[in-house]
């Protein structure tokens, strides 16, 4: 009786062997992770979301010749766009070169395009420097994931 239950759990093995073989495998995430206190993510994804609804309303607006709301718009993205008291002082000394350049890029391109926009760009150079910008974007995002500390 105890080697049939030995042999019947030998066979269950060998069935069940194959079901456990096939388990997916997810892709492995490689980005750097960039530790931060939750209230210093709140503010981070926080300046996520305006980054993205301002491209909204850029593109919008750019499509149509307004060029006075692309220059309000991406001016409240550039660097002097965030009051300094609503950034965390605790977050600046986390901050890698890598990701420092990043952001000073992606603000500095909104401070461009407000600059472009004043000056009386066509909507054609406004896209094209959304897309710059968007370089910063992209780099990012492959580059780091947010964890908290
Ligand atoms: C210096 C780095 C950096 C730059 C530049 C950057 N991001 Fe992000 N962004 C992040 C990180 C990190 C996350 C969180 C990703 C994660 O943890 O998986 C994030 C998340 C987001 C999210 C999700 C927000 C949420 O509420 O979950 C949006 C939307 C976003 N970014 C938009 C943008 C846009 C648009 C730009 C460019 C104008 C941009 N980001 C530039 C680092 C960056």
């Amino acid at each position: 009786m105890l080697k049939f239950a030995r042999n019947l759990m030998i066979l269950i093995a060998i069935i069940a062997l194959p079901s456990l073989r096939a388990a997916p495998t997810f892709a492995e995430d490689t980005r750097e992770p960039a530790v931060r206190t939750a209230v210093e993510r709140e503010f981070i994804l926080g300046q996520m979301r305006l980054f993205l609804s301002s491209i909204q309303v850029i593109l919008s607006a750019a499509a149509e010749g307004d060029m006075k709301t692309v220059a309000a718009e991406a001016a409240a993205r550039g660097r002097k766009g965030t009051p300094a008291s609503s950034i965390p002082p605790t977050m600046k000394a986390k901050e890698t070169a890598a990701w420092t350049g990043l952001m000073g890029g992606a603000r500095g391109g909104f401070d461009a395009i407000a600059d472009a926009a004043a000056a009386g760009a066509t909507p054609q150079d406004i896209t094209g420097r959304v897309g710059d910008v968007m370089r910063n974007c992209v780099a990012c995002h492959q580059s780091y994931r947010l964890v908290q500390e």
